[in-house]
């Protein structure tokens, strides 16, 4: 080790010749090797001068350490400045500020990379460094002005962090981590080298549809496909997406995790498969669908129909059994190397505070352990309480018991035996709560795993630092999760504990409250939909629900599975997964006499928006509705009994029976007053009005809007106010008043924004819009927006109602196909909202002509 490498805090300079194969290729090998050794030179030399050490030269990198930042910015902008003017090469610099160890081998953590990943990040000419470095230097230090580049997520897969670029110089943007939703990992990758440049040209061929990481639990199948991943994330411009099966109970529910990932919108009567295909038209993305072996054999007929229907997209699964589908390569993921191995384990030792060295007994280990990652990490769990010497004495011993088991993959045996070893050498209260946490789904909260499993937070951080427990942070807090493996071990335990079907309950119940929390169920108290908001908050949670809802109906607790599926209705009806809403209406259904009035009343009133929404079966939906009635009645519920009464006026509206809707809604009408319900009369006005104006009646359709226009804005009722005036909107297009439908439409648009509400009224909007300037003869604004307007229709899977369609087609099938219209299908709503702002109200008054027949 170089006495001189200073410790502690230090700064890291990566630099990084750019194009160096496109120079060897230009200059030839002589020429080349000169440049390199010029450009060495010149990093060598201005480093010095401002106390810089040379650690490591590999290849056509230069890795440099000073022991303050302003030095290292100081070094990178004279090195930028020099190269400029030789001319011949240009470097990427990357600088970070962190505290390492400084071990025999030289610096070891995760900030010693990171220069390099931010180097990999920057262009040629450039100086990009991080915000830890920027911390450290005060203003009056830096050596040119500073451009801050905003938040950034780099291929070393860690947290986004902010990054600034030295000097004023003009760069494309960084070649960070594009859109993505790939973990942050708690620890370094390991090795790989070969397996990750095997992976990544797979990737890259351009007939590779599907590729299969197979290999046993704990062989690192998950973490290679995530680093992999991130490694090709360029050359997918629509994102690259991590879709963890693990939490599903059934193949075909793989479809509606991948459309939740990707914000499809479940739409009734349209097949999934259509919807995600539409989304995907035209794009390049890569999913990585991570553990599918529980799924198989029906994942695999599932796969291949997504890759049939998705031809922009790549799949990348991993799964302990190969899926044996045609378009399938399968690469089998080997243990590490055996070099690889002793630093994963020797680094997590240090990362519980345990400074190993690579000695025979530890490399013994390693291969005792068959270079098992997953194996390797739970026993340098325990190097705080054993030597390498003693793991290896009695792991060894329990290793040799297996070994007259020849029939069994002999990585699994040991996986298994590592494992429960590690779980014997806990004390009965951490057991307890390993096996009590197998109970979530997909990680919790902590205080889910306080109130539900009854963690304390020692026992908790006791396992995080056995490797038995994994903490990430995500939007909503940091979760706690298990690896799959240790998740499925933890499971045979949970099945053991005396209080396992206690457990379940209160997880059901813990789930059910957080959903009506968060969510609520709609109904008389709470007429709106989920918003956007509401369902991100809760999205966390679902596999969690789901287990639920699964474990009630198994263990016959059917009030509480009824009341767990009510609860999630508003987020089934926001965002889906359908199959799971229509799954608990129809097992909910038989059962639904046999339990307690009030929650029999709310699962009716539920059941009848899945049926309407969901399978669009008015029938049905009027049928739950009417019985609904009758208990609302029973339990002298009065505003229950309006607002089933209320749906069932929609229902028959919806048939056409629009003479039979307006009586309901004028009985309704008076009850709502008699009882001072001012909302349910304007929510009455409003339906009223629809119906008035679609049977002609426009002047008294006309009253009933707006008497309901002032009732939500009395009641600052947001979304009823928007809805309505969109439906004054629709009223004015109907009577011809293009430049007052056009006013409207941009009212609503900009009354309410940013819910999942709002993105598709805005569609309405805009394709309204688009109807009114069709009418005045602006065709190519018209197709321009409705071509928008159906290119959101397919990215975001949902249709207008038919009515509504029907309303705007009238005015707007004849532009589809032409040029404007294909130019407005590469718009999204936002973009063509925008380009409104150029066509206004006035604009419409001066062209009145009138081409609709
Ligand atoms: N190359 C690596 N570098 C660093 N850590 C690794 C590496 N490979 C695996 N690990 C770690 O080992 C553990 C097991 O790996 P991983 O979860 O990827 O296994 P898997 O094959 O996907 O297992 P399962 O079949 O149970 O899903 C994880 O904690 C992972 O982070
Ligand atoms: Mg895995």
């Amino acid at each position: 080790m170089d006495p001189q490498l200073p410790s502690g805090t230090v700064t890291f300079l990566f630099a990084d010749v750019e194009g160096s194969t496109r120079l060897v290729r230009e200059l030839g090998e002589a020429a080349w090797a000169e440049a390199l050794a010029a450009q060495r030179a010149v990093i060598q030399e201005r480093s010095a001068a401002s106390g810089g050490r040379v650690v490591d030269q590999e290849g056509d990198g230069t890795f440099v350490v000073f022991a303050t930042a302003a030095e290292a910015l100081r070094a990178a902008a004279e090195v930028q400045a020099v190269l400029a003017e030789q001319g011949t090469v240009r470097v990427r610099l990357g600088v970070h500020t962190g505290a390492p160890l400084l071990t025999e081998d030289g610096y070891v953590g995760l900030d010693v990379h990171r220069a390099a990943r931010i180097a990999a990040a920057a262009h040629g000419g450039q100086v990009v460094f991080s915000s830890g470095t920027r911390s450290l230097v005060a203003d009056a230090q830096l050596p040119a002005v500073v451009r801050d580049l905003g938040e950034h997520r780099l291929k070393d897969l860690a947290a986004a962090e902010r990054l600034f670029q030295l000097g004023e110089g003009e760069f494309p943007p960084l070649r960070s981590l594009p859109s993505t939703n790939l973990p942050v990992p708690a620890t370094a990758f390991v090795g790989r080298r070969r397996e990750l440049r095997e992976l990544v040209a797979l990737l890259q061929a351009p007939d590779t549809r599907l590729v299969t990481l197979t290999g046993p639990g704990g062989t690192g199948k998950t973490r290679l496909a995530l680093q992999a991943a991130a490694e090709v994330s360029d050359a997918y411009a629509d994102g690259v997406w991590w879709v963890p099966l693990a939490p599903l109970r059934e193949a075909a529910s793989m479809l509606s995790s991948v459309a939740q990932m990707l914000g499809v919108v479940e739409e009734q009567a349209r097949p999934l498969l259509d919807l995600l295909a539409d989304r995907a038209a035209g794009c390049r993305m890569l999913l990585l669908l991570d553990n599918a072996e529980h799924l198989l054999p029906g994942i695999a007929n599932e796969l291949s129909a997504l890759v049939t229907a998705c031809p922009g997209v790549q799949l990348l699964v991993t799964s302990r059994e190969r899926l044996q589908l045609g378009a399938e390569v399968s690469v089998p993921v080997p243990p590490l190397s055996r070099q690889d191995g002793e630093r994963l384990f020797v680094d997590r030792a240090r990362s519980v505070g345990v400074v190993l060295r690579r000695d025979e007994a530890a490399s013994e280990l390693c291969a005792r352990l068959d270079e098992l990652p997953l194996a390797l990490e739970l026993a340098a769990a325990r190097t705080v309480v054993f030597t390498p010497a003693q793991l290896l004495e009695r792991l060894g011993h329990r290793l040799d018991l297996l070994k007259g088991n020849r029939d069994a993959d002999p990585r699994q045996l040991t996986l298994r035996a590592t494992i429960d070893w590690s779980y014997e050498l806990l004390s009965p209260e951490e057991r307890r709560l390993f096996a009590a946490l197998a109970v979530f789904s997909n990680g919790c909260s902590f205080d889910a795993a306080e109130a539900i499993a009854g963690a304390d937070v020692d026992t908790l951080q006791s396992l995080l630092d056995k490797s038995l427990l994994r903490r990430r942070e995500s939007d909503g807090g940091t979760r706690y999760w298990m690896l799959t493996t240790i998740a499925e071990y933890a499971l045979e335990k949970l099945a053991l504990l005396p209080d396992s079907d206690g457990l379940r309950r209160r997880h059901a119940q813990w789930y059910r409250d957080q959903a009506l929390a968060v969510v609520g169920i709609p109904g008389p108290a709470d007429p709106r939909s989920a918003t956007l908001s509401e369902v991100e908050r809760f999205r966390d949670d679902y596999d969690n629900a789901r287990a639920a809802l699964s474990w009630a109906w198994n263990a016959n607790e059917d009030e509480l599975a009824i009341e767990l599926g009510t609860s999630l209705c508003r987020y089934w009806l926001g965002v889906g997964p359908y199959t799971d809403a229509t799954a608990w209406l129809e097992t909910a259904l038989p059962k639904i006499d046999a339990i307690s009035p009030h929650t029999k009343l709310q699962a009716l009133e539920v059941g009848g928006l899945i049926a309407f929404f969901v399978l669009a079966d008015g029938m049905l939906a009027d049928d739950l509705w009417a019985r609904a009635a009758v208990v609302a009645k029973e339990l002298g519920l009065a505003d229950h009994a309006a607002w089933t009464d209320h749906r069932r006026a929609s229902v028959a509206w919806e048939r056409g029976d629009i003479g039979a809707a307006i009586a309901t809604l004028e009985r309704l009408l008076v009850s709502y007053e008699q009882r001072g319900d001012r909302l349910g009369v304007a929510q009455t006005l409003h339906h009223l009005g629809e119906a008035q104006r679609d049977l002609g009646d426009y002047d008294a359709a006309e009253r009933q809007l707006r008497a309901a226009d002032v009732i939500f804005r009395e009641h600052g009722a947001v979304n009823g106010l928007a809805n309505n005036t969109h439906s004054l909107a629709d009223l004015a297009l109907d009577r011809g008043d293009y430049a007052g439908a056009i006013d409207l439409y941009r009212a609503t648009l900009t009354e309410y924004a940013g819910e999942i509400e709002a993105g598709r009224l805005d569609a309405y909007c805009l394709a309204g819009i688009a109807s009114a300037l069709a009418a005045t003869g602006r065709d190519a604004e018209a197709a321009t927006l409705w071509g928008a307007v159906c290119n959101a229709e397919q990215a975001h899977g949902f249709r207008m109602l038919g009515s509504e369609r029907r309303r705007y087609e009238t005015h707007l099938a004849r532009l589809e196909g032409n040029d404007s219209w294909i130019y407005g299908r590469t718009l999204d709503l936002r973009e063509a909202a925008d380009s409104l702002n150029t066509i206004t109200a006035a604009n419409a008054r001066s062209t009145p002509t009138n081409t609709t027949s």
